[in-house]
């Protein structure tokens, strides 16, 4: 997929979240978003979802210019999948419920169908025997993958992830990325905010560094970590893979 952004802006009181930050990320298949807390990572992250609306500025997904009326913005939302950090489903629903629901609700597939997807996804993804189990009976690592599944069970134009491992130990971490890591291998398109350099840099082509409201570096991923340019970025890097 493609993405050009120009002069987008945001701005939360008196905070400019984003300063007209423009940028055209050439075609790609994985983009991962990295940077420093407060940088503007999930603002951006929710603009490209239609889930925020910038004061000023064009943003273009593959060659299309998105309109931030309320119709387009509604269907949009429903093109896209998207997995915040865990804690995200319907705690008084069932892993099956938690999927079938949005896609009889808000996607009008009918209910018969919807389990024949369901059926089909929990067992491609080892959450067959889960299907029945509500969020709390479920490890935090097979919550994200139902949240996963729930994604990607709408046939998405492509996938949202924003920091899908920060509430997970390192165990079922490892388990949600490669399971993100597989859906890269099937070919779906992903944009993917993570505080894992080590992820970010082997599943994404293309990279992205947010930084007090500006994307100071997007590069190749492969050249990004290996030669960071922006001081911030070196300084950044040097931080977070110091331990
Ligand atoms: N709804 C909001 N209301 C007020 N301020 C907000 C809101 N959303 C974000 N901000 C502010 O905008 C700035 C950017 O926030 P954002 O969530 O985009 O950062 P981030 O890069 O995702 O950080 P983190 O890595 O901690 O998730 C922060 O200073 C934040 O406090
Ligand atoms: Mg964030």
């Amino acid at each position: 997929m493609r993405l050009e952004l120009s002069g987008i802006s945001k701005t939360f009181g008196a905070h400019r979240a984003l300063r007209e930050v423009s940028l055209a990320v050439p075609e790609f298949q994985s983009l991962a978003i990295i940077g420093p807390s407060g940088g503007g990572k999930t603002t951006l992250l929710r603009i490209i979802a239609g889930l925020e609306t910038p004061e000023a500025g064009l943003l273009c997904i593959d060659g299309q210019p998105m309109s931030f009326s309320q119709e387009f913005l509604l269907a949009h939302r429903r093109s896209i999948g998207t997995v915040f950090q865990a804690y995200n489903l319907f705690p008084h629903l069932t892993a099956r419920e938690n999927v079938v629901l949005p896609l009889v609700k808000v996607h009008g597939v009918p209910a018969s169908a919807a389990h024949e997807i369901v059926d089909t996804l929990f067992e491609r993804f080892q959450l067959s025997g889960h299907a029945d189990q509500r969020p709390a009976e479920l490890s935090g690592g097979q919550q994200q993958r139902v949240a996963i599944v729930r994604a990607i069970a709408i046939k998405p134009r492509f996938l949202i992830f924003d920091e899908p491992t920060s509430a997970l130990d390192p165990e079922m971490t490892a388990e949600v990325l490669d399971f993100i890591a597989d859906l890269r291998g099937e070919g779906r398109d992903l944009i993917i905010v993570t505080h894992n350099m080590g992820f970010a840099r082997q599943v994404s082509d293309h990279c992205l560094f947010i930084a007090e409201g500006r994307v100071l570096e997007s590069g190749c991923s492969a050249e990004l970590f290996s030669r960071p340019r922006h001081p911030l970025l070196v300084k950044f890097l040097a931080k977070v893979l110091r331990y």
